[in-house]
């Protein structure tokens, strides 16, 4: 019997970087997992790797900024099986750009899935948390959302407007005993930060290779020197989660960057 066997944990942006690490650790403590993510694609091979664990999961199919669809997500979890007793409201997308690249669009497109997709989320959880009085809500934040960073203005934005509503969420339901807290991630090489178009590829000096500007970019920026692993951040949700004394909190996992 693992730690949190007959739990179930609502993850979204499963089929990600970090998703999918939480999932893992979660299904590794015998929880039954729901991964949800845009496409089911994204988490088919996951549902294999969740049950050759010994544990149950559910692929869903669901954009966080459709509220209709997330409440049909929560509904069908529910049916399945049988409880919702964790969401790590984890989807989210990077944008990068100065003041004058940034248009309304991509400001739209960036806040969107990031605070009002969590926004969505925690309403749909809380309205089967709520009945049941219990209930850990996990919403990821960033260091981005603890201080701000050049050509990054509207993630920062995103990601603060998400430390700020799990702060408040956090109070309105104190008294029910459900907790909610951010976590804070530091730079974690995800498809967020490596690869083409990602943050490194982004912030290439001339005649710097993509690998290199990544090895210049977490020495720099981060004490330790060192980057962070998705099972690091899994780690700590996997803490916050069983800690029922710990709410409103924003808890960053990142080297030392914000400290
Ligand atoms: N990688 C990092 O260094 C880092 C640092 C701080 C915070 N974060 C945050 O961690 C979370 C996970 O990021 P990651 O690094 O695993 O990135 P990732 O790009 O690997 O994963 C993000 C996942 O979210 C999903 N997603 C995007 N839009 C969605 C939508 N509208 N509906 C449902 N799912 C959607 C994507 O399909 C993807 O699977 C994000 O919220 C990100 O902002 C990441």
């Amino acid at each position: 019997m693992g730690k949190f066997s007959n739990k179930t944990i609502f993850i979204t942006g499963a089929g990600g970087g970090i998703g999918k690490a939480i999932a893992l650790a979660f299904a590794k403590k015998g929880a039954n997992i729901a991964l949800v993510d845009v496409k089911k694609e994204y988490v088919d091979s996951l549902v294999e790797e969740v049950q050759a664990l010994g544990s149950k999961a559910l692929a869903l199919a669901v954009d966080v900024t459709d509220y209709q669809s997330v409440r049909d997500a929560v509904s069908e979890t529910v049916a399945f099986f049988g409880t919702l007793d964790i969401a790590v409201n984890n989807a989210g997308v990077v944008g990068i750009g100065s003041i004058e690249e940034i248009d309304e669009q991509e400001w739209d497109r960036v806040l969107s899935v990031n605070a009002k997709g969590v926004f969505i989320c925690t309403k749909a959880v809380l309205e089967v948390m709520k009945p049941q009085k219990s209930g850990a809500i996990i919403n990821t934040a960033s260091i981005a959302g603890k201080m701000g960073m050049a050509h990054l203005s509207h993630y920062v934005a995103s990601k603060f407007a998400v430390i700020g509503f799990t702060n408040s969420i956090a109070k309105e339901v104190a008294e029910t005993g459900i907790t909610v807290n951010a976590i804070c991630p530091g730079i974690i090489g995800t498809g967020m930060w490596r690869g083409e178009g990602g943050i490194a590829d982004r912030w290439k000096q001339p005649g710097e290779t993509e690998a290199q500007s990544w090895e210049r970019n977490k020495k720099s920026l981060i004490p330790q020197g060192t980057d962070q692993s998705a099972e690091d951040i899994a780690d700590a949700v996997l803490f916050i989660a069983s800690a029922p004394h710990i709410t409103g909190q924003a808890i960053a996992v990142d080297g030392g960057m914000t400290m």
